[in-house]
């Protein structure tokens, strides 16, 4: 129906017929005169429908209102001095329209498209409007980009990619499992996958070697602004490879989807330990946009004069106390916002929230008179304090302590405002804790077909596991790990984590059964694709890189799913509702 998309009209085309299509971004009459933006994919272009040119283009056009669907034909002409829009592409042109074709109308819109505070709920319902958003375009460009750009990334590496099925088993990925009711076998489920990770396994089994899968995985789990109930993983699973050899393909893939997207970044990542990225900066996705490490400073507490410090400094093994600098931080808050951050951690389990502030004649505070001068000095010295600094410790039960002082610094870093929002920074962050125990039960911190890096141990949360995630900004983008390829180590993790031998063999038997068979060593990786685009994108929720998300609670507004099926369906499927749970 075109001859051209707008954004390939420029003054090459003047004198030119051309016939461009699109819907009506804006209408201005100008006394007699009317000027239309008419919009298609990515660019705008102005038609100008002059009734001294042509009378009936120009009375189609006063019924032209926005969001219309036109189809325009006319010559491509240049604008009039000063009248050039520097901001499109197509800014120095305008078609003087001579046929004017309505091809669609349209409702007014039910909200601004441009207009990015209108709340959520009408954006979600009319997403598809939304969607028709430059902004919007261009953010599914990019991962079209990207998904192509690893899809070819991988192949040259010599990766298969084979399809796993969405009708499944249980994979224990952490999270609740989506299930679908089997109507040919009553009272019985399938599971909707939350990883391809055992199928990806399996294939290493059949011998394929290097696989990968552009897959959608599903998980019922409390949503955030990085997180949706279903979201796609770029999944890669290899055999006879280290851990060097499986971070050095996510790399080239890394590398190769940024490029191609247009950004540049390092060809290798830093790395650090699980216990390093705890102990420095709380948290198991430290962002390095921005450096405030923190300090271990649990010797020199031992010494103070105060008992609670003193007694938790005697538990240097359960215990923690941390010193968080804050470069010039005495001029910068005021003595409201000090308050205010102890207010912040106790949310998080803090019991307080000491500080000293460096002054011109040293170490100032409440808690200085509990210390020698030598061990202020100390501390100076330790914390690297210079005149202006203030800095925060936190103390008691580690878990807690690196918990609350990891969010602190993040807080501290927004509300000065020193995180860069134009950079990569990106990190693998090593040797994860095999397991983690909670309310005394032990569970896998990856998943239960990670392999240990030694299984002798007096502490079960000291075995340390071959599992690695990659960091970008603070952002778990991804993660994986070299597995368990032998049936009788993965039988004894299964053990470790309390699943009985039955259990085992209900839920995971081809697992186990499989790596009786020849299973050769391999492992991989999942990156979230969504959260990739987030990050390259600078977008604040998942879901503006989601063609059609669902809500927080896990809600699809546009097609108002999940929604009640009628008796028949459920009777097919052997189901009956008992009462709905009150709110
Ligand atoms: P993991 O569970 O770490 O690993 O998932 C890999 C990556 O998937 C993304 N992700 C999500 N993105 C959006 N919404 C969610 N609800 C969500 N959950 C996870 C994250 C995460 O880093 N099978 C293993 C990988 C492996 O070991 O090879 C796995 O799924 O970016």
């Amino acid at each position: 129906m075109r001859t051209h998309y707008c954004a390939d009209i420029n003054e090459n085309h003047i004198g030119e017929e051309v016939t461009v299509a699109g819907w009506v971004s804006s209408r201005r009459d100008h006394g007699g005169v009317i000027f239309i933006d008419l919009r298609d994919k990515d660019e705008v272009v102005q038609l100008v429908c002059d009734p001294a040119d042509n009378a009936e283009a120009h009375k189609t056009a006063e019924e032209v209102r926005d969001q219309f669907v036109l189809i325009a034909t006319g010559k491509v002409r240049a604008r009039g001095e000063g009248l050039e829009n520097p901001n499109l592409k197509t800014g120095k042109v305008e078609i003087v329209v001579d046929n004017l074709v309505i091809e669609n109308r349209s409702k007014p819109m039910p909200f601004d498209l441009d207009d990015e505070k209108v709340n959520e709920e009408i954006r979600l319902k009319y997403r598809y409007l939304e969607l028709r958003s430059q902004k919007s375009y261009d953010i599914f460009k990019l991962r079209s980009k990207a998904t192509i750009a690893a899809r070819n990334s991988l192949d040259e590496l010599g990766f298969l990619e084979v399809e796993t099925p969405v009708l499944t088993k249980s994979t224990p990925e952490g999270a609740r499992d989506y299930l679908v009711p089997s109507r040919v076998h009553p009272g019985e489920f399938y599971a909707l996958p939350q990883s391809p990770q055992l199928f990806k396994q399996l294939l290493m089994v059949s011998g394929f070697d290097r696989y990968f899968q552009i897959a959608k995985c599903f998980r019922d789990e409390d949503l955030r602004a990085d997180r949706q109930p279903e979201f796609t993983q770029i999944d890669v699973e290899m055999s006879f490879c280290t851990e060097d050899d499986v971070i050095a393909v996510a790399e080239k893939l890394i590398n190769d989807i940024f490029t191609q997207c247009g950004f540049e970044i390092p060809k290798t990542f830093k790395r650090m330990t699980y216990h390093e990225a705890m102990e420095k900066y709380g948290s198991d996705k430290p962002d390095l946009r921005f450096d405030m490490a923190m300090v271990d400073v649990i010797d020199i507490f031992e010494r103070c004069d105060n008992e609670i410090f003193s007694n938790i400094a005697k538990a240097p093994k359960r215990n923690r106390i941390k010193a968080l600098k804050v470069p010039n931080g005495d001029n910068i808050f005021s003595k409201r916002q000090m308050k205010g951050f102890e207010d912040y951690v106790r949310k998080f389990g803090a019991q307080g929230l000491g500080y000293f502030q460096m002054k011109e004649d040293g170490l100032k505070g409440p808690l200085t008179k509990f210390f020698t001068q030598e061990d202020l000095n100390a501390i100076i010295e330790r914390c690297e304090l210079t005149v202006g600094d203030v800095v925060f410790f936190g103390a008691g039960e580690k878990k807690v302590v690196l918990d609350y002082m990891g969010r602190f610094r993040l807080y501290l870093a927004e509300i000065m405002e020193i995180i860069p929002d134009d950079v990569f920074e990106f990190l693998w962050v090593v040797d994860f804790p095999m397991f983690e125990v909670e309310d005394g039960r032990v569970k896998a911190l990856h998943h239960p077909f990670t392999q240990p890096k030694s299984l002798d141990f007096d502490d079960i949360e000291e075995i340390e596991s071959i599992a690695y995630d990659i960091v970008l900004n603070g952002t778990e983008l991804g993660g994986g790990s070299i597995r368990i390829h032998k049936e009788d180590m993965q039988a004894e993790i299964f053990k470790l984590l309390g699943i009985s031998e039955e259990e085992a063999q209900e839920k995971f038997g081809f697992l186990l059964d499989a790596l009786k068979f020849g299973a050769p060593p391999h492992g991989g990786f999942a990156l979230g694709l969504d959260r990739l685009i987030m990050l390259m994108t600078g977008t604040e929720s998942i879901r503006d890189v989601i063609a059609f998300p669902k809500t927080q609670r896990a809600q699809c507004l546009l097609t108002q799913a999940p929604s009640p099926v009628d008796n028949e369906q459920l009777k097919e499927l052997s189901l009956r509702i008992r009462q709905t749970p009150t709110a």
